[in-house]
């Protein structure tokens, strides 16, 4: 199997947030994968015509169908050998028969699931995480379940671009504000955390996808950089040229946010607690897979550059 070479990669959501950076960096890597098939909703059709447009001209076939019909997936999957799933949160109940269609097809040997961020099985703490859970099925319905295909999760923790905007929820779980001058930071902002920006999750899947004997069946751990909040705060600082006002929100308080936020049975609650999981080291690692997979600090980006970016108001 380390000689193993994907020649027809399908992704499943790869029209969403981290999916479209995979697939650009994909396509980037043109002429390694010979064939790129993406599976969409006939909804993404309607509302992202020119990103299909785009992919189209970069000769990306679309397939369009339901990934929760048995027969469309069957049908996507033929002559497919890697299968990359970035189904969003919403959708990652759906996997379970995207894997077991792709383990009894004659040709999908390999599998990303949907992970992309925090290890799922960090340390014993993590079992009782509740976004974990999911994650935590799909790891196991491989290691019980499945016969014919190898599994990689690609662990990068926090996207630094979301983790600065603070998804709307800055005052509880941390964010920056830059407009008005303001940054909310958790516990005492000296956590170190492994960001990883979004553009270097599709290089990383892709230095991966060309690395078969190192990571098939493994769970691979990647970060652009690991820097403390306050060190980001310091860089936002320097290339501001002022201050900004830097509002800590205590551990306990931000445990008594995220249980608010579950007990209201709102749906931002997964963040609060993923942003505290990534506060409280949860996004630290013994080693990074970074060199074994080929990827220097000059191919991913620095601190430097993500705040740069974010200054420049990049989309992403
Ligand atoms: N590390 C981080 O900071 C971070 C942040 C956000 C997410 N993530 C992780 O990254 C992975 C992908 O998340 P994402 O935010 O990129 O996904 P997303 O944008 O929410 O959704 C990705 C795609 O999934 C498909 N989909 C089909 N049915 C869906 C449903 N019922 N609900 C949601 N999506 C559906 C859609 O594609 P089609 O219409 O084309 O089928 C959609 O564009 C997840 O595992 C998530 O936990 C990590």
């Amino acid at each position: 199997m380390a000689s193993f070479k994907p020649l027809h990669i399908l992704a499943f959501g790869a029209t969403g947030n981290i999916g479209k950076h995979i697939i650009d960096q994909l396509i980037r890597a043109k002429p390694a994968f010979p064939k790129i098939s993406i599976f969409t909703s006939p909804n993404t059709v309607a509302t992202k015509p020119e990103l299909l447009s785009q992919w189209k001209a970069a000769g990306v076939s679309v397939i369009v169908g339901d990934i929760t019909n048995s027969e469309d997936v069957k049908n996507a999957y033929h002559d497919v050998d890697t299968a990359i799933s970035c189904l969003g949160r919403g959708a990652l109940e759906h996997q379970f028969e995207l894997i077991r269609l792709a383990d009894e097809s004659e040709s999908v040997r390999w599998f990303f699931p949907s992970e992309y961020g925090t290890d799922p099985d960090h340390d014993p703490s993590s079992a009782l995480e509740k976004p974990h859970q999911f994650k935590r099925r799909v790891r196991k319905t491989f290691t019980e379940q499945v016969k014919n295909l190898k599994p990689t999760y690609l662990v990068v923790g926090p996207y630094i671009e979301m983790w600065v905007d603070g998804d709307g929820l800055k005052d509880a779980f941390g964010g920056f504000d830059v407009k008005n001058k303001e940054a909310t930071l958790l516990g005492d902002g000296e956590q170190p955390i492994g960001f990883t920006a979004m553009e270097d999750v599709g290089k990383a899947l892709v230095a991966a996808l060309q690395r078969p004997e190192i990571s098939f069946g493994k769970v691979l751990k990647i970060a652009s950089f690991t820097k403390s909040p306050n060190q980001i705060l310091a860089e936002y600082e320097k290339q501001l040229g002022h201050k900004l006002n830097a509002k800590y929100v205590t551990l306990d308080e931000v445990r008594s946010f995220e249980k608010k936020y579950w007990d209201e049975g709102n749906p931002r609650a997964v963040v609060g607690t993923l942003r505290r999981i990534w506060a409280t080291g949860g996004a630290v690692y013994d080693k990074l897979d970074n060199e074994a997979l080929g990827l220097n600090e000059n191919q991913l980006q620095s601190l430097e550059e993500a705040v740069g970016n974010r200054l420049e108001g990049k989309p992403f």
